[in-house]
């Protein structure tokens, strides 16, 4: 199978940890788009979704799936959402596609995350894919230099030559080098340096479910 069928296999299998009538908390990301896709199928059953970014709330109204605002919402039951990695305790690198910060205030508000990805993304310690961090972009050499501290490399991500800029209005810096043995400490200590808006290590928010695409079908890993 190629790795865009093993995304639309576990786009299509998580529609089972979506409960009917209630508001569905959905992510970003080319996974995200295919589960975005299965969706539509049982859209008439939900009351519909929040939304991580800008893009998913495009497909999602595209496809007639209404979109609410996180503040209308108190609280989800379940988030869906893609990873760049995850390790075997459910600890994300998140921010491949730059919603790293509206993908944790959902995440946030939800009570399970169930995290959709192909088997490429499951690692044994997170680090290998450049860490995607969103900065104030007065911060950004600052916490460059403190990555580099830590041994990272860290570039500003550009689009079209120029700094990509978030649907927040910010910047992001993806970070190489990392070795990352305690997500949760790293995600704790990080998210505190002035600048930083969201680190992409997803380990206070971590996935709950895993539903990995595999060559043999979807395996679930519970965390
Ligand atoms: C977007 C994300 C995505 O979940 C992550 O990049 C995975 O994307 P894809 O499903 O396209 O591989 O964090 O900010």
């Amino acid at each position: 199978m190629t790795q865009d069928e093993l995304k639309a296999l576990v786009g299509q299998a998580a529609l089972k940890y979506v409960v009917p009538g209630e508001i569905v908390g959905v992510g970003t990301g080319s996974t995200v788009n295919k589960f975005i896709d299965a969706l539509v199928t049982i859209k008439d059953q939900i009351k519909g979704a929040v939304s991580s970014s800008e893009a998913s709330t495009v497909r999602l109204k595209a496809l007639g799936i209404p979109v609410f605002d996180s503040n209308e919402v108190e609280s989800l039951s379940v988030y869906i959402d893609g990873a760049d990695e995850i390790d075997h305790q459910g600890h994300m690198v998140k921010g491949g596609g730059a919603a790293l910060t509206r993908e944790k205030i959902v995440a946030a508000q939800s009570k399970q995350f169930v995290c959709i990805a192909d088997e490429s993304k499951l690692v044994d310690a997170l680090g290998a894919f450049p860490l995607p961090v969103e900065v104030i972009p007065m911060a950004t050499a600052r916490v460059m230099r403190q990555f580099a501290a830590m041994g990272g490399t860290a570039a500003v991500r550009l689009k079209d030559g120029q700094p990509l800029v978030t649907d927040n209005g910010q910047h992001i810096v993806d970070v190489k080098g990392l070795k990352i043995t305690d997500p949760v400490a790293f995600e704790t200590a990080v998210s505190q340096w002035p600048g930083v808006v969201t680190v992409g290590v997803f380990a206070l928010q971590k996935a709950q479910v895993c539903l990995l695409g595999t060559a043999q079908g979807v395996k679930t890993l519970n965390f």
